[in-house]
């Protein structure tokens, strides 16, 4: 949800190459719009309308002068994706630019009253009443740094700001709240940006700032101050990503890139299991789970409620994060309260958060390090997929289903649910070894217009999570069912030739989900089954098939069965022509509410 960067050069070098660099890397968070600006002499902007490639194209970035800069990518919340709504923000002047992260809640008042005072506004953003403010302030006398303070006083919302001014030229000041922000410190300079991706490949030693610190970067030193102006000593961290990490490594996407990455984001989170036994040895004395996730890291949640109370006989139960504020007077202290994030900044599920600190022990399982939930929880779980840059979660997903099912395995000391997890990373290759028959069933499936998905108990999650990223990456719509509950409504929407996908791993639930499949078939579906490669039953009742070999039983299935229902996602994308990377109207890292 926009991505911002700052940067100043200790060298009088071009700034302008590396913040295009930089923001490229960020592409992810937004995709509306992207915008430079540098000081000299004066403040230099070029911003417009459409992604970073087409936008060099026009505009050529890379070419301002000056050694200081910052720069944005858009995903619009105030106001249509067009030139003027474009960051960096100015003041009429253009003495100030900001770029900024969030939303500003009450900037229709300031606005009003900047109007009153006589400020000239031009586009429809609540960001531009940022550079009015601190020009406003400079205008009486103030610093850079100190106008910045007197505007965090006022606005209300959610921010990640960067602010440059032609009156301090040798000076970014930044800042935060409910969004994030990291200050890089590099060999040839300092920086500032949203997430780490965005500058892994000149700093790898980062400080996190607190709510509404105040950051100083000048081409010698990084400075930051709390909000009584008192210089704070910030602890430095060293991440442990490296730059050809987010990079697509030879991959045409990186979604397909991250697939394939699969069982090595396995591999790694399992490593964690030191550290969860600690976590649970420590919360003994809980009768109650509650998870709290969005989109994709819901689903998780869910396979995670099936775990625990089937293998811990531990009441559990799943609220999405933009729903939590209803559920949360039954929380008490003997609930653990997990939270699922990739990113760590998802704005709901840190509203949620908030409130379960009120009463309950929080653990966050998070992919990001650093960032808001590992701040904010008691107890945190690295998952340890490296960074993904696809919009639509893969590795990252299973590498929280990992991270639970080995939570679930060790709280209830389930050491056979523990080794057959052991094995996963090897089934995975298995499976992405062939995935020939997919890639023809997405050009049979391309011009669908519906998708339907079903599945029972541990298969459940897995249909809802297919089906959330056909949608999200094909905009083909799709819809995960119980399959049990089909023919409580959703069987009147089967007819000739819809496609039905049915998740149907060998277990206990194989039969009934078998009589469902008739059930689809008989009203003219045509069904896309899942299953065992020795499953003659599935292969000779469905239309087409996806083999699994070797065998992998229903509950193990949740981290295996996924696997082809993101690879046919993404190859339908690319038969309708679509950039899987960046489907439209999301973003990577959803910081408003
Ligand atoms: C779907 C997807 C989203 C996220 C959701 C939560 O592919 O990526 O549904 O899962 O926005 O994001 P995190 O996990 O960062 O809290």
């Amino acid at each position: 949800m926009c991505g911002i960067v700052g940067c100043i050069l200790k060298d009088n070098k071009k700034v302008a190459p590396i913040l295009l660099n930089c923001i490229s890397k960020l592409e992810y968070r937004g995709y509306d719009s992207v915008g430079i600006a540098t000081i000299d002499d004066k403040i230099n902007i070029k911003k417009d309308k459409g992604e970073i490639n087409q936008v060099n194209k026009k505009l050529n970035l890379a070419d301002m002068e000056g050694n200081l800069g910052i720069a944005h990518v858009r995903w619009a919340t105030h106001g249509d994706p067009n030139k003027t709504n474009s960051h960096p923000q100015f003041d009429e002047n253009k003495t100030v630019a900001v770029v900024h992260n969030g939303i500003i809640e009450n900037y229709l008042d300031i606005k009003t009253q900047l109007e009153k005072e006589g400020h000239k506004f031009i586009s429809q953003t609540d960001t531009e009443v940022i550079p009015h403010l601190i020009e406003k302030y400079m205008d009486k006398g103030l610093d850079l740094e100190d106008s910045l303070r007197e505007t965090i006083n006022i606005i209300e919302g959610s921010y990640a700001i960067a602010a440059i001014s032609v009156n301090e030229p040798d000076k970014i000041v930044a800042t935060r709240k409910d969004s994030p922000l990291i200050v890089g410190i590099g060999d040839n300079g300092y920086y500032v940006a949203s997430d780490s991706p965005a500058i892994l490949e000149y700093a790898n030693n980062i400080i996190y700032p607190d709510e509404n610190e105040l950051v100083i970067l000048n081409s010698s030193e990084i400075i930051i101050k709390d909000k009584n102006d008192n210089i704070i000593d910030k602890e430095i961290q060293t991440l442990d990503w490296t730059p050809e990490m987010a990079e697509k490594e030879g991959y045409d996407y990186f979604m397909i890139k991250e697939i394939n990455e699969q069982s090595k984001a396995i591999q790694n989170t399992l490593t964690e299991k030191i550290n969860i036994k600690k976590i649970i040895d420590d919360i003994d004395d809980i009768n109650r789970i509650c998870f709290v996730a969005c989109g994709t890291s819901y689903h998780a949640s869910l396979t995670g409620k099936y775990l625990i109370e089937s293998f811990a006989g531990i009441s559990t139960d799943v609220i999405l994060a933009s729903e939590f504020k209803y559920f949360a007077n039954t929380l008490d202290d003997k609930t653990l309260v997990i939270f699922i994030s990739q990113s760590g900044e998802t704005a709901d599920t840190l509203k949620a958060l908030d409130k379960a600190n009120e009463t309950s022990k929080t653990l966050g399982i998070v992919n990001v390090a650093g960032s808001a939930v590992t701040r904010k929880a008691d107890y945190v779980i690295h998952t340890q997929a490296g960074p993904e840059i696809g919009v639509a979660a893969t590795k990252t997903y299973l590498s929280q289903l990992t991270a639970i099912y080995i939570f679930a395995g060790l709280l209830s000391s389930n050491n056979s649910l523990l080794e057959k997890i052991d094995r996963v990373p090897e089934f995975i290759d298995e499976v992405l070894l062939d995935v020939n028959s997919i890639i023809e069933m997405s050009k049979k499936y391309k011009f669908v217009n519906d998708f339907f998905f079903i599945g029972r108990g541990y298969s459940y999650p897995i249909a809802l999570e297919g089906a959330l990223k056909l949608k999200e990456i094909t905009y083909i719509h799709g819809e995960g069912y119980a399959a049990g509950e089909l023919k409580h409504g959703p069987l009147a929407l089967i007819d000739e030739g819809i496609p039905v996908v049915v998740i149907n791993p060998p277990g206990d639930d194989h039969k009934k989900t078998m009589n469902n499949l008739k059930e689809v078939k008989a009203r003219g579906a045509d069904v896309l089954a899942v299953g065992s490669s020795s499953d003659k039953m599935l292969i000779e009742e469905a239309d087409d098939v996806f083999t699994i070999n070797p065998e992998v039983d229903q509950v193990i299935a949740p981290l295996v069965y996924i696997i082809p229902l993101q690879i046919l996602a993404y190859y339908v994308a690319i038969e309708r022509g679509l950039n899987p990377d960046k489907p439209k109207n999301l973003a990577k890292c959803v910081t408003v509410e």
